[in-house]
């Protein structure tokens, strides 16, 4: 972590992969490369995103391109693109993809690696011009190399991973991301086709006064985050949501907050994914000093049964997830008499 009080603001991102990995004699580079992989992938997806506006467009001239090819959503052309990204790479054996119902075999089977992506989270933000984002986790494969990776490489619990990021298509892209050694962002700027350093080990503060979930669904919160939103209300805190989860996260790492999705009517066991999408913020979140739980125990120690199981999430600041963590208990008190 000294080492990298001399890495500044400003370090290329690929300049920075290279010295974190100087200062692991052992690294073979690997790592180094998937994340390399990963930063081509979202300069392209990132083209694209910017070009949505005039492709919603062309749209309207017949959903066709100029090829004459049916135009593709943005969902599944991000997913295409980081797909081919870690295929071409080589250091990656087996992708699962929330836009996939199945492992993605890369044909690496010499590949070390496990990628776990939600190639574009917040997709109903697409069409209305607002930040969405990318989330991915990378796990070690515990299968024989040689081979393609398996289910049970694939359903390590959050804990194991070795790296995990996001990247937010807002005012400007940030590609931000951890290996275990805190938490870096970078932001891309277009007209070099690079990602600087520009947000340097990144803690999150640890009390907030931001609140953020979707309040539509408050009738059907459990009591006790019914009580804590009455609770933050008493404070005077500010409720913000974007409905795209890496914004929100994203916005109150930085400023101090907490993102809540608990169970609700239509999904019982909250709505986000614990493999695609809350095991890498949570990693991130307890890097940068923050807390991640699903309303009972840590994210990071859920180990999943099915690729796309979802799971409640409570995550940001330290001291406001304790906090309904307490409503929540008082809510599981039996009331005397
Ligand atoms: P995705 O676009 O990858 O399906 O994820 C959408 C998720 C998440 O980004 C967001 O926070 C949440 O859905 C919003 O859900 P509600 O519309 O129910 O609030
Ligand atoms: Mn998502
Ligand atoms: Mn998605």
């Amino acid at each position: 972590m000294d080492d990298q009080l001399a890495i500044p603001v400003g370090t290329t991102l690929d300049r920075f992969i290279m010295r974190k990995q100087e200062e692991f004699p052992y690294a073979t580079g690997e790592l180094s490369q998937l994340l390399r992989d990963i930063a081509l992938a979202t300069k392209i997806v990132n083209r694209e995103i910017n070009r949505a506006g005039l492709i919603a467009l062309a749209g309207t001239f017949g959903q066709q391109n100029v090829q004459g090819e049916e135009q593709q959503k943005l969902d599944v052309i991000a997913n295409i693109r980081f797909i081919r990204a870690l295929r071409n790479g080589g250091e990656v054996c087996t992708v699962i993809s929330e836009e996939e119902d199945h492992l993605i075999q890369t044909g690496n089977t010499n590949g070390k690696y496990i990628v776990a992506i939600d190639p574009l989270d917040g997709s109903s933000n697409i069409d209305v011009n607002v930040a969405i984002g990318t989330i991915f986790s990378v796990y070690r494969r515990v299968s024989e190399a040689g081979d393609d990776g398996t289910l049970a490489d694939c359903l390590q619990k959050g804990a194991k991973q070795v790296a995990a990021g996001y990247i937010i298509f807002g005012s400007s892209t940030m590609l931000v991301y951890t290996t275990g050694c805190g938490v870096n962002g970078f932001t891309y700027e277009p007209s070099l086709g690079e990602f600087f350093l520009s947000h340097p080990l990144i803690s999150t503060p640890r009390e907030g006064k931001i609140y953020s979930c979707n309040e539509g669904n408050i009738r059907s919160f459990p009591e006790g985050v019914r009580a804590y939103l009455d609770y933050c209300k008493e404070q005077n805190y500010t409720g913000r949501y974007i409905g795209s989860l890496v914004a929100d996260f994203h916005r109150n790492l930085l400023k101090g907050g907490i993102y809540i999705y608990p169970p609700t009517t239509n999904y019982p066991n909250g709505k986000l994914r614990l493999v695609y999408e809350c095991n890498a913020l949570a990693m991130i979140v307890e890097q940068a000093g923050g807390k991640a739980t699903d309303g009972s125990g840590r994210i990071l120690d859920k180990t999943p049964t099915e690729l796309h199981q979802r799971c409640p999430l409570l995550i940001g600041s330290r001291d406001m997830v304790d906090k309904v963590h307490k409503f929540m208990a008082k809510e599981a008190v039996p009331t005397a008499g």
